[in-house]
């Protein structure tokens, strides 16, 4: 029989395969100067709190020195730290803070594109006899003046933007504040490895790689055709299937020569963040496994909640792995709908136990170890260009960008004045000062489930097999050696019965049931239970 068990033969898993990751929205988790934004220094008053929740690495969004006109995903200089978060020393007392408790620290390198306010854009677009023109995509306009194809930007609207002075249209897969570098340059190769290097160098512990998908376009520059699967409330951008702009077999190349250049090191991470179906997002893990180590799969976020859908997923998953491909899960970050606001409130700790018992590096976003929910933002309070873009289509990401409530001091204890987005207004009963001090809170609950992560070999390495589906339960196995871990799964919220062996319940969404020995017959699962149990044998 086949097995999907992580049996490494030589020396400890590495760390990334075993850990939990966190990411770190900065400017929203805490502020140590009062105004308004967070950075640097509330991060590193912050670890003890990592720590307590028991995860292995953060991942910090975008720190870099940016404009911030899409919030640090358009970067000004890549080897400096935004004013706004702190800097470079400061850069370096969180490095050492963080390794010092044990803690990985994983930065988000934005290669598709810059700011336009980059000096390496200043620079191509000052003439078209620039020395850096070719570092970004340059077009000559069509024949009636207008664009040169019909490529869209994901923020809405054509993905070129006109420079009159110089005569032509430079593409942005983004905000036209953030033109696309010119990947096929390898002058833009060289001085984006040299970024790497950079922080490698200084310490950090791996790589979120952003928008990888986008990093090329088709020379033929040929429109890309209609989408005929795109419905309302799909972003306008996917009205087109981007076969042209998404998804070129180059980037394997790139993703290929950032991970020789990460083997130079000990035990750094390369994740890559593309939004692509199963069969494409596996291609990621490079010929010969030599490509991201983590291509983020995102899956749990789109797929309808329901048993059959998610075991379908887990299935497909599984499948397409390549050989030796670590899997990896993600339920929430700081693009997409908050969690408890996708799937309700009552599903928050059946889905965390989802997250944690599936076979693979689950990574957490801030404030869901709370059951935060999305944050409504008043019209005049939005800061998101993608909302400022296409208002009213529910695609802004503001809501799950509010501020981290910590305590039931003013602002949350978040800052010391007003912050940059609203906070929950139920912050005064929801913030990790009360959840703390209640055992029967969600963060208790995600502590105490990341703390029983650790602790199971047969959760952190073991086998996956699929056991049940029914209209509201999913049932899995996870199995190290003779250690067997029976996962049940509420997740239609209607409760059942199903049949187990012998067993005890080591973990339950409701603390009461912990310990509890079951015997063998008809187990009663309550609506929206989660259950791990350990199997007599
Ligand atoms: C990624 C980031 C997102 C950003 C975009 C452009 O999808 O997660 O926040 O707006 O890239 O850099």
């Amino acid at each position: 029989m086949t097995t999907n068990a992580d049996i490494e033969t030589v020396g400890a898993p590495a760390w990334w395969k075993h850990g939990v990751i966190y990411e770190i929205y900065p400017r929203s988790f805490q502020d140590s100067n009062g105004d308004g934004v967070g950075d640097l220094p509330g991060v590193i008053a912050r670890l003890d709190y990592l720590v307590e929740l028991g995860i292995d690495a953060v991942w910090l969004t975008p720190i870099f020195a940016s404009p911030m006109v899409d919030f640090g995903y358009d970067v000004t200089d890549y080897t400096d730290i935004d004013p706004l978060f702190g800097d470079l020393a400061g850069f370096d007392r969180l490095v050492a803070e963080a390794h010092r408790r044990g803690l990985k620290l994983i930065l988000d390198y934005v290669l598709n594109h810059t700011s336009d306010q980059h000096p390496w854009f200043k620079d191509s677009r000052a003439s078209r006899q620039s020395g850096r023109r070719d570092w970004y995509v340059w077009r000559d306009p069509a024949p009636d003046g207008g664009p040169p194809n019909n490529w869209r930007s994901e923020f809405g609207g054509a993905s070129w933007t006109f420079d009159a002075a110089s005569g032509q249209y430079y593409y942005h897969a983004f905000l036209s504040a953030q033109p696309d570098l010119n990947w096929r340059n390898p002058a833009v190769v060289e001085a984006m490895m040299g970024v790497l290097r950079f922080w490698l160098d200084r310490g950090v512990d791996g790589f979120r790689v952003d928008a990888v998908h986008h990093l090329f376009e088709s020379e033929s520059f040929a429109d890309n055709p209609p989408n005929p699967d795109w419905v309302q409330g799909m972003p306008p951008a996917y009205q087109l299937l981007r076969p042209h702009t998404v998804d070129l077999p180059e980037v394997h190349d790139v993703v290929a020569a950032m991970r020789s250049l990460a083997e130079g090191y000990d035990q750094r991470v390369l994740i890559g963040e593309a939004y692509l179906p199963i069969d494409r997002l596996v291609t990621y893990y490079g010929r010969a496994l030599g490509g991201f180590h983590l291509p983020f799969n995102f899956h749990l976020i789109s797929t309808p909640w329901t048993p059959a859908a998610i075991a379908a997923l887990v299935d497909e998953y599984e499948a397409q792995l390549p050989l030796g491909g670590w899997p990896n899960w993600v339920l929430g970050n700081h693009d997409r709908p908050r969690l408890a606001s996708r799937v309700g409130a009552a599903q928050v700790r059946t889905a965390a136990m989802l997250l944690l018992t599936l076979r693979g590096t689950p990574t957490l976003y801030q404030g869901d170890e709370l059951g935060l929910p999305d944050v409504p933002v008043p019209p005049d309070q939005v800061r998101d260009p993608f909302e400022i873009n296409l208002p009213g289509l529910g695609l802004g990401r503001d809501p799950v960008r509010a501020p981290m409530p910590w305590s039931g001091e003013p602002n949350a204890g978040f800052s010391a004045s007003e912050p940059w987005l609203p906070l929950d207004p139920n912050w005064r009963r929801c913030n990790v000062d009360i959840q703390s001090q209640d055992p029967d809170s969600t963060l208790s609950f995600y502590r105490r489930l990341i703390a029983l992560r650790r602790s199971e070999k047969a959760l952190l390495a073991g086998a996956y097999r699929r056991v049940a589906v029914t209209d509201s339960l999913l049932a899995y196995e996870r199995s190290f050696g003779a250690r067997q871990l029976l996962v049940i799964l509420d997740l239609g919220g209607q409760g059942g019965r199903l049949g187990v062996p012998a067993a005890r319940i080591l973990m339950s969404t409701d603390s009461s049931r912990e310990g509890e020995p079951i015997s063998p017959g008809a187990l009663t699962v309550r609506p929206n239970q989660g259950l791990v149990l350990r199997l007599d044998r």
